[in-house]
């Protein structure tokens, strides 16, 4: 099909756009230049030490020289003492993937000559300078069917402009030997094996890193988040950005999440080394997974009551707000059971992170025998904040709670005023229930990152339906400490 057929084709660019773009991602990931200058830099370090194991293979042939007769020639050890790398950069190709260009390398061969004229035989040895060597190298990004990204050689080529030679021995026709014959034959194999360097490393290096990606980064023993690529990454002029389900699950039992995400409108930042965009999706299928696991009840009995809080949980407290349990339940100990009757949902937008969760709180007097008798079910509705952190590769949270207000939906024990009770609850909710929340969102969500790789500089923003993250990036080689 012809690009114009194409264009046909697709109608309309918005079809195309909505076409590629089927499903949002729920978390995006942006590398700038600055990180894939960063990331060259490592590339580059370990590519050197590989091209400085290249093997060479021996060469050997026959060559006439005018006057002197046929001889036949061997060069053998062929052994790459350091090849240099010291001038190179990588650039985006948009909408094809990477190149990495490499310029003025050089390297210094040695090995043996042997040579056989008539009844002449001489050996002795040689070393080379190869210079001005230019490498092109074209990464093609994609993604497999698992999620993982993967990474490829999509092209290589090298060009060798110079290479000097130096015997040991002095005849001249060595040299001419050498040019004519030689160094065309020896500048082919070491083009050749040059890229093959390339290419194995892109597959034996590159790519099981690139798989060190967690496509499913436990959160904990009940959650998990699915941090599988949606689409292959995508070059931009400016960025390569790889847009991630960003779904948070239930590691038990994983079910259909009832909405999707929005699309992430990115904007230009471009300062940081790597910009994560935490959709609200992201955070709602973490409310969601957690509350269809039961994990968002929570109990409070007066033993979790901090000793500097004075009003015990108990029925003799509770009748000065509600007179007629001290007849109905004299001096017993109570119980509040909190439960989110559905998933909090969350909102970002540019002023920050809030939720308006609905609580139900349960109380119940615990009778002698250890039975419960439920007492009156308030709901709790209130403004909830998040203040954002990135903390060793997670992203962390507190909450802070704004007004909260209490009403009555059902009782057992009559008529009272539920206004009286706003105190008790706000001093509870403050000092028992917020902070065992806030330890939990101290643990954080583990960002998608591939091993050892450390964020710093970290920059928080909000903008609508998602949270940025930006960081530069610290990469420690294995066996660093
Ligand atoms: C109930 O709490 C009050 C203080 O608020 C305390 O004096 C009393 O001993 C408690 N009763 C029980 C049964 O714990
Ligand atoms: C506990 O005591 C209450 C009232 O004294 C009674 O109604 C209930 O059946 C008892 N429960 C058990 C399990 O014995
Ligand atoms: C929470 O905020 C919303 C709007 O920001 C407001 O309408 C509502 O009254 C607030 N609720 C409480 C309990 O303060």
């Amino acid at each position: 099909m012809g690009a114009q057929s194409l264009a046909v084709a697709c109608g309309a660019l918005a079809l195309c756009l909505a076409l590629a773009r089927a499903t949002n991602p729920g978390f995006m990931v942006r590398i700038t230049q600055a990180g894939l200058d960063y990331a060259h830099q490592q590339g580059i370090a370990v590519l050197e030490k590989e091209l400085a194991q290249l093997k060479l293979p021996d060469i050997s042939g026959d060559f006439r020289i005018r006057h002197v007769g046929k001889v036949h020639y061997e060069i053998s050890r062929l052994d790459l003492r350091s090849f240099h790398l010291p001038y190179s950069r990588i650039s985006l190709v948009p909408n094809v993937g990477l190149q990495v260009a490499i310029s003025n390398a050089f390297a210094d061969v040695d090995g043996n000559w042997r040579v056989k004229l008539h009844f002449i035989r001489d050996h002795g040895s040689f070393d080379l300078k190869v210079e001005n060597v230019y490498i092109k190298i074209s990464l093609k990004l994609g993604s497999d069917a698992s999620g993982k990204p993967t990474a490829d050689t999509s092209d290589c080529s090298t060009r060798i402009s110079k290479v000097r030679v130096h015997f040991s021995g002095k005849f001249g026709w060595l040299y001419n030997l050498f040019h004519s014959a030689i160094e065309p034959a020896f500048r082919k194999i070491l083009e050749t094996e040059v890229c093959q360097i390339v290419a194995k490393s892109v597959r034996d290096e590159l790519q099981p890193y690139l798989r060190t990606l967690p496509v499913t980064a436990k959160i904990d023993a009940r959650a998990g988040i699915d941090y599988s690529l949606v689409a292959p990454p995508t070059a931009t002029a400016q960025s390569l950005d790889v847009d991630l389900k960003g779904e948070v699950f239930s590691l038990a039992h994983r079910s259909a999440v009832p909405f999707t995400p929005l699309p992430l409108a990115f904007p230009p930042d471009h300062d940081r080394m790597v910009y994560f965009g935490a959709s609200s999706y992201f955070f709602n299928t973490a409310s969601f997974a957690y509350h269809a696991a039961g994990a968002l009840v929570f109990e409070i009995t007066d033993s979790l009551i901090p000793k500097d809080v004075e009003f015990h949980l108990n029925t003799t407290t509770f009748s000065a707000f509600i007179p007629q349990l001290e007849k109905m339940y004299p001096d017993m100990l109570m119980k509040l059971r909190l439960s989110a009757p559905s998933a909090p949902f969350l909102d970002i937008g540019p002023e920050g992170l809030s939720l308006r969760p609905v609580v139900d709180i349960q109380a119940y007097a615990i009778l002698p025998n250890s039975s419960l008798a439920p007492l009156f079910l308030l709901r709790l509705t209130g403004n909830v904040s998040a203040v954002i952190d990135v903390k060793s590769g997670h992203i962390v949270g507190s909450l802070k709670v704004g007004r909260m207000r209490l009403s009555l939906k059902h009782s057992d024990v009559g008529i009272f005023q539920v206004r009286m009770l706003q105190s008790i609850m706000n001093i509870y909710a403050s000092n028992i229930l917020l902070p065992r929340l806030n330890a939990r969102l101290d643990e954080g969500f583990p960002l998608p990152l591939p091993d050892r790789i450390q964020l710093s500089n970290i920059l928080v923003r909000f903008h609508q339906n998602f949270l940025l993250l930006g960081a530069d990036v610290q990469y420690q080689p294995r066996g660093w400490r």
